[in-house]
């Protein structure tokens, strides 16, 4: 079925089942390959997109429950104030290594930064700690989300 959605600031149809998982319908049906798939469990936020400004796991999120949210994704995250400067700050410190998990770090550190604008450290700790990175960037991770808090 047609289902119509908000995708980085534009309208965008799937032709697909409700409960299929967003992630799938951005990779597939729109192409939109920044965000990752890693465990499909729920477990390791690779496929982390903001959804009304909430972070979100892709993998675990049906279609029929973003219908009518603003998705964001990576490819559109430097439109969001914080997305910018986040995304800033990853560069300027060379935070990825591998780089598989970082679309998914950056959408939560996102989100963070915009609900929290000068995060302390547990702050941090927690609003990442869905996040896990097999080449353990976590504190240059740290220090980039500092960096881009001002
Ligand atoms: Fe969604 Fe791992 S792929 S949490």
């Amino acid at each position: 079925m047609a289902i119509a959605l908000i995708v980085n600031h534009g309208k965008r149809t799937v032709d697909a089942e409700p409960d299929k998982p967003l992630l799938w319908a951005l990779r597939e049906d729109l192409d939109l390959r920044g965000t990752k798939f890693g465990c499909g469990a729920g477990l390791c936020g690779a496929c982390t997109v903001i959804l009304d400004g909430v972070a979100v796991r892709s993998c675990q999120t049906p279609i029929s429950e973003a219908v009518g949210k603003q998705i964001i994704t990576i490819e559109a995250v430097t439109t969001l104030p914080a997305g910018k400067r986040v995304v800033d700050a990853w560069v300027d410190l060379d935070v990825p290594q591998c780089g598989y998990c970082q679309a998914g770090q950056i959408m939560s550190a996102t989100a963070l930064l915009t609900r929290t604008p000068k995060p302390g450290h547990d702050d941090i700790v927690a609003g990442m700690s869905g996040n896990i990175c097999r080449c353990a960037t976590y504190l240059r991770i740290q220090k980039a989300i500092r960096k881009a808090a001002g």
